[in-house]
C-alpha cells in the first residue's frame, strides 16, 4: 500500500512538475531572436506582424513602416505573448529598427491593381527596396534578409547588388519568399482532388511572377495521377493566384492575408534554422547554380545555423515540367538583369 501511494505521489508530483521543466528547459534553449517586418503598418505587414507576435521563437518584433507603427506596435503589444514589441515610424528611426535584429522581413511597398503585372510595380518599389537594403548593410548586416516586396523577381536581386556595393552581400543570407506560391499549390491541388489539405505538398520553382512560378505536381505528396487538363488547370491557376486575389479585391490590393500567413511560415523555417533545429526545407528565389545561366532560382533550400546551409537540386521534372522551365528562362532573366541595372547603371 505504502509503495502504491508512495509511486502515486511521485507520479503526482512527476506530471506537476512536467509543465514547469518543459517552461524552464525552452527558456534556457530557446535564443532570443530579434525579429523587424519593415512596411509594418500595410496590407501585409500587420497581419504578419500579429503572425509573428504569436510566434514562441520571437523574443522581439520591430515594426517599422513611414507612418502607423506606434499604433500598430501599442495594439499588437496587449497580445501576452512573449515578444516584446516595439514601433518604428519615419527614416530616422530605421537604425533603431534594424539594430540586433536576427531576422528582417520586407513586405514594403505598393501592391498591384487589376490589370496590373508585378513588374508593373518596379518604379516604386525598386527604389524602396533599395534604401531598406541599403540601411540593413549599415545596421544589421548580418540578419537574414526575407524579401516579400514584388517583383520579387527584381527585388532580391537588387538587394543581393546594394549588399555587394557595401560590402555585406552573403547569399546564404538572402532570399525572395515564393511560400505563397507553395501554399497555393497545396491548396489548388487538394481540393481539386479531394486530398487532406494537411497531408499535401508541392514544390513549386522559378520565380514569383506568372509564368516564372512554375509547380512542380510530378513531386506532389502523396502522389497523384493528373489528367492533361487538370495539370494544365492547376499550374495555371497557381501561377495567377497572386491575379485571383487582385482581380477580387478589385482596386483594394492584392494578397495580404495569405500572403501574411506565407511569410510567416517562411520566417518561422528561418528561425528553426538559426536555432540549429535538423532538416528544414522550404523552397525560396535565392541566388542560385541549379539552373546553368539563371543567376537567382527558386528551389528548395534546407536551412540552418547560416541560412541557407544547401540548396537543392530541381529532382525529375516531367516533359510539361521541363517545358515550363524552358519557357520562363527569359522572362527571369530580364527581370534579374532589370534588378542589377536598376543598382549599377547610370540613368
Ligand atoms: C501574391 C503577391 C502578394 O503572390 O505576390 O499574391
Amino acid at each position: 500500500m505504502a509503495a502504491r501511494f508512495a509511486a502515486a505521489g511521485l507520479l503526482k508530483r512527476a506530471l506537476s512538475s512536467a509543465p514547469q521543466q518543459q517552461v524552464r528547459c525552452m527558456s534556457s534553449q530557446t535564443p532570443k531572436r530579434k525579429v523587424a517586418v519593415l512596411g509594418a503598418a500595410g496590407g501585409i505587414g500587420q497581419p504578419l506582424g500579429l503572425l509573428m507576435k504569436l510566434n514562441p521563437l520571437v523574443t522581439d518584433l520591430s515594426l517599422y513602416d513611414i507612418a502607423g507603427t506606434p499604433g500598430v506596435a501599442s495594439d499588437l503589444s496587449h497580445i501576452n505573448t512573449g515578444a516584446n514589441v516595439e514601433g518604428f515610424a519615419g527614416e530616422q528611426e530605421l537604425a533603431k529598427a534594424l539594430k540586433g535584429c536576427d531576422l528582417v522581413i520586407i513586405p514594403a511597398g505598393v501592391p498591384r491593381k487589376p490589370g496590373m503585372t508585378r513588374d508593373d510595380l518596379f518604379n516604386i518599389n525598386a527604389g524602396i527596396v533599395k534604401s531598406l537594403a541599403s540601411a540593413i548593410a549599415e545596421h544589421c548586416p548580418g540578419a537574414l534578409v526575407n524579401m516579400i516586396s514584388n517583383p520579387v523577381n527584381s527585388t532580391v536581386p537588387i538587394a543581393a547588388e546594394i549588399f555587394k556595393q557595401k560590402g555585406t552581400y552573403d547569399p546564404k543570407r538572402l532570399f525572395g519568399v515564393t511560400t505563397l506560391d507553395v501554399v497555393r499549390a497545396r491548396t489548388f491541388l487538394a481540393h481539386k482532388k479531394g486530398l487532406n489539405v494537411k497531408d499535401v505538398d508541392v514544390p513549386v520553382v522559378g520565380g514569383h511572377a506568372g509564368i516564372t512560378i512554375l509547380p512542380l505536381f510530378s513531386q506532389a505528396t502523396p502522389k497523384v495521377d493528373l489528367s492533361d487538363e487538370e495539370l494544365e488547370a492547376l499550374t495555371k491557376r497557381t501561377q495567377d493566384g497572386g491575379t485571383e486575389v487582385v482581380q477580387a479585391k478589385a482596386g483594394k490590393g492584392s494578397a495580404t492575408l495569405s500572403m501574411a500567413y506565407a511569410g510567416a511560415l517562411f520566417a518561422e523555417s528561418c528561425l528553426k534554422g538559426l536555432n540549429g533545429a535538423p532538416d528544414i526545407v522550404e523552397c525560396s528565389y535565392v541566388a542560385s547554380t541549379v539552373v546553368p545561366g539563371l543567376p537567382y532560382f527558386s528551389s528548395k533550400v534546407r536551412l540552418g545555423p547560416n541560412g541557407i546551409e544547401e540548396i537543392l537540386g530541381l529532382g525529375s521534372l516531367s516533359d510539361y515540367e521541363q517545358k515550363g522551365l524552358e519557357g520562363l528562362k527569359s522572362e527571369l532573366m530580364s527581370s534579374i538583369e532589370k534588378g542589377v541595372n536598376f543598382v549599377n547603371v547610370k540613368a
